[in-house]
């Protein structure tokens, strides 16, 4: 597939991740018990896994890897932890307080990936 229309289905399904993950996070914080609707649980996983897929073709027609080259490595890892952050917010966290303060943290940790991803550079704005 053309590098240009993988970069597009990137952007685009991480844009909807994002904001899936804002809009669960008030059902959360409100109660909503639209939380624990079928499609509330289905199509972010579809979603992110359209996203890591196309990020993986892009990694394979540039031929810069995650292990290799330190702003994939650091993307890679930021998003597991995007996404151990969000089971804390959304599903795992004992308390209220503990599922907000995953919630915020994820959404710096996101912001995060895409410093890097502009950048190329794991420390993005602070080394060259
Ligand atoms: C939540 C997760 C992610 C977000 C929000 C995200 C965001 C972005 C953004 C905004 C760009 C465009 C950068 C630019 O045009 O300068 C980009 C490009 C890219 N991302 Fe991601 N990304 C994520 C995860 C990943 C992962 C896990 C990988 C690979 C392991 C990856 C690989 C790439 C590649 C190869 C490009 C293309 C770079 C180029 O244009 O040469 N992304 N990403």
């Amino acid at each position: 597939m053309d590098f240009t229309v993988l970069k597009m289905i990137h952007l685009t399904t991480a844009a909807v991740s994002y904001t899936l993950f804002v809009v669960r996070g008030i059902w959360m914080i409100n109660g909503s018990p639209r939380l624990s609707e079928r499609w509330a649980r289905i199509v972010p996983h579809v979603n992110d896994t359209l996203l890591l897929a196309a990020a993986i073709w892009m990694t394979m027609l540039i031929h810069q890897y995650p292990g290799t080259h330190a702003w994939l490595t650091a993307k890679l890892a930021a998003l597991l932890v995007y996404i151990g952050l969000g089971m804390v917010a959304l599903r795992h966290g004992k308390t209220r307080r503990t599922r907000i303060a995953a919630w915020v943290a994820a959404q710096a940790v996101f912001l995060y990936i895409i410093a890097v991803a502009l950048a190329r550079n794991p420390l993005p704005g602070l080394a060259s």
